[in-house]
């Protein structure tokens, strides 16, 4: 495991600077008008509700971007990540901005004690996030940890179909990955990355993992959480099936043939039960 968890770091280290530089990420907009929020966020305003005031985690936050859209949306708010160097793009984004932000780095396992133990009225997670996890359960065990009772989760993630995809085929949907979840890691080779970026990267070893729906919903069921909503979309925020998908209106990316035959994403939103009820 710590072989995949090094790999990755690498990885997403290289590739953070050219995250925060790429259009695609939006930088320059965060910067010069105080109202602008991420696309996938802005995707989620009618499902997230009000987040005013309300303390919140943000797991896996990367550079940052989406983090401090919902600190504009009036959350108090903390992003944790493993990749330092993409902490560093989220800290200077931060100061560029007058975010007050806090992040912490460390894996997603770790996050209780990495957090001192906090607890926070919801989390927020997605978006390319659950792929690098081993084990859903494990996730979900540290997702309850970090509620305060009454608190909940929101997750917007790539549709585990969409992560069972030959993302190479170019023309026809084939299912070539498990949908299930599955012990040995998927190994991909990929110099390039999912934004616009002419930079050249050296780390291009990635392990990564899919988790059935069925799976994330019972991982977070048995660890108390109650589902409250969840959505399956016929859109994802990144060209998933590159020469099979076309720009939405709203900044997504959808199949250009008949896209109803596809899940591409969902929304899911659970809640942590005030008490435990005791099964006696
Ligand atoms: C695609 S980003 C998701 C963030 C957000 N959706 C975005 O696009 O800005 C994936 C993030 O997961 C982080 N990551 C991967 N595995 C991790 C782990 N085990 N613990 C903590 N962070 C991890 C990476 O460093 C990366 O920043």
């Amino acid at each position: 495991m710590q072989e995949s968890l090094d790999l990755n770091r690498a990885n997403w280290d290289e590739r953070a600077p050219a995250h925060a530089a790429s259009p695609d990420y939006a930088w320059e907009r965060f910067i010069a008008d105080p109202s602008f929020i991420s696309d996938v966020v802005r995707f989620d305003l009618p499902r997230l509700g009000e987040v005013r005031d309300l303390r919140g985690v943000h797991l896996q936050c990367h550079i940052g971007t989406d983090t401090m859209s919902l600190e504009r949306l009036g959350a108090r708010m903390t992003g944790l990540d493993f990749s330092g160097a993409s902490l560093a793009q989220a800290r200077r984004l931060a100061g560029q901005i007058g975010s007050d932000v806090e992040f912490a780095q460390a894996n997603v396992y770790d996050a209780v004690t990495a957090l001192g133990g906090a607890t926070f009225d919801f989390v927020f997670t997605g978006i390319g996030a659950l792929c690098w996890l081993p084990d859903i359960r494990r996730w979900a065990q540290v997702v309850s940890q970090l509620l305060s009772p009454g608190g909940w989760l929101f997750i917007r993630e790539g549709h585990p179909v969409l992560w069972a995809l030959d993302d190479n085929d170019g023309r026809r949907l084939v299912i070539e990955h498990p949908y299930f979840e599955h012990e040995e890691p998927l190994v991909y080779e990929d110099g390039g990355t999912y934004v616009e970026t002419s930079a050249v990267f050296k780390h291009n070893t990635s392990h990564s993992w899919n988790h059935g729906l069925g799976e994330i919903v019972t991982a977070l069921l048995d660890v108390g959480m109650e589902l409250t909503m969840l959505t399956e979309h016929d859109s994802v925020p990144w060209d998933a099936l590159p020469g099979q998908m076309e720009r939405t209106d709203d900044n997504e990316w959808r199949l250009a043939d008949r896209p109803r035959r596809l899940p591409h994403s969902y929304t899911l939103r659970a809640v942590k039960r005030a008490t435990v009820q005791s099964s006696s």
